[in-house]
């Protein structure tokens, strides 16, 4: 694949992943690939902006190649550490020996850690610019967007902004612009990285994006490091941003995630869809074994609430269930209704832990547990609907 002009002077040059199924240690499955996206600034200087993962280097200097000789990038600019970015910049500055490499002060110690040191480092901060002779960049130091250490790079003719993962997506395709491919893919993709990267730092988000928009900084494009780059309405991925971190854009959807033993668990989950459902409200039935962790929390980043279902085992909830648990605890969905439900044996305690661990989580946890001896009667699935419309009521 051929580089591709984004505007005049910049070039996409990264890499397509079309194989990778899973990101960040197996927490994050990627159905759609992912890309890596670098840009290639060239003025009378030339600055290559982040690098691609490992694997994918020869495709990126290939790119590189096709626009001007390797030898002319004067500056790598690292705008995350993480190693999807930054594991080829040793090879770029290898190559090109004389190369600067540009990141914020809190970059260097983790680029130090991860590769071996005697580069020519370059440190900036929020408002410092690099004059490529006809082409200005400038950087805006971006804390937990999402590491310490992130930074945007702005290319101040172009009003071409370079968030790195801010605004990303896992989605490869031939494509490299959002108008151009299927924006149910797209959105559902954008949605699925916000609930699963930034949705814990979400008072960050709001706070950096009020801060640029304070800025009056005029943005025309916005070119994330994973996925599509946004050049029609840009602004329509900060707005989005702007109110998943606020919990302000909401569906009429409800959460129903479990895992089930003899099925008892199974038929709770769906008197309670009956009851969310007679409130006029729409249920998403999500079987663990069937749904993985991070596509449920894409599910519910716009969802009205959550409930969530576990037999009882060793007084615990099932082991299938842990990872959901778990990310409730840890993506922090602040704020969004939840309650737990399940069968249990002879002892009880799956649903009770659950709804500590979304306590923990800062979630709203609006009713007891649901629960149910043994196999459920025909009078407690009349119980369990009930409960599933007294939910319903409560999180309209
Ligand atoms: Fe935080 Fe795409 O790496």
């Amino acid at each position: 694949m051929d580089p591709v002009k984004i505007v005049e002077g910049v070039y996409w040059v990264g890499a397509l992943d079309f194989n990778v199924r899973n990101f960040h240690g197996y927490s994050y499955s990627t159905h759609h690939g992912t890309t890596y996206n670098a840009y290639l600034v060239v003025g009378e200087k030339v600055a290559l902006v982040d690098a691609v993962n490992g694997s994918f280097s020869e495709e990126m200097f290939e790119r590189i190649s096709k626009v001007i000789d390797l030898s002319k990038i004067d500056y790598m600019i690292s705008n995350h550490a993480e190693m999807d970015h930054s594991s080829t910049v040793p090879e770029v500055l290898k190559r090109v020996p004389n190369a600067k490499l540009v990141c914020t002060e809190k970059a260097v110690d983790v680029l130090k850690k991860h590769y071996p040191d005697g580069w020519d480092i370059q440190t900036v901060k929020t408002g410092d610019e690099l004059d490529l002779g006809g082409k200005t960049l400038r950087f805006y130091e971006a804390p937990m967007l999402h590491w310490p250490e992130s930074m945007f790079t702005y290319y101040i003719e172009e009003e071409l902004l370079m968030p790195n993962d801010a605004f990303g997506q896992h989605y490869a395709t031939e494509k490299r612009f959002a108008d151009e491919v299927d924006q149910n893919v797209l959105w559902r993709e954008a949605e699925k990285y916000y609930a699963n990267i930034l949705w814990p730092l979400s008072r960050m988000v709001q706070r950096k994006i009020e801060e640029v928009v304070e800025l009056g900084l005029p943005i025309k494009i916005i070119a994330p490091s994973h996925g599509l780059i946004f050049r029609k309405d840009p602004l329509q991925i900060v707005t989005r941003y702007l109110e998943w971190a606020k919990g302000e854009r909401i569906s009429d959807k409800v959460v129903i995630t479990w895992d089930t033993m003899w099925e008892s668990t199974t038929k709770i989950a769906r008197a309670l869809a009956e009851g969310i459902n007679d409130e006029g409200l729409t249920p998403l039935l999500r079987l663990i074994p069937h749904n993985d962790r991070s596509d449920i929390m894409a599910d519910l980043l716009e969802a009205k609430g959550i409930l969530v279902g576990s037999p009882t085992l060793h007084n615990e909830f099932l082991p299938t269930v842990a990872p959901i648990v778990s990310d409730l605890e840890t993506l922090k969905p602040v704020g969004k209704k939840a309650a737990a439900f399940g069968s249990i044996g002879w002892r009880g305690g799956a649903a009770e832990k659950i709804q500590e661990y979304m306590k923990r989580g800062k979630m709203d946890v609006i009713m007891e547990p649901f629960t149910v001896a043994w196999v459920p009667t025909k009078e407690e699935l009349e119980k369990a609907r009930e409960y599933g419309r007294e939910f319903a009521r409560k999180v309209k």
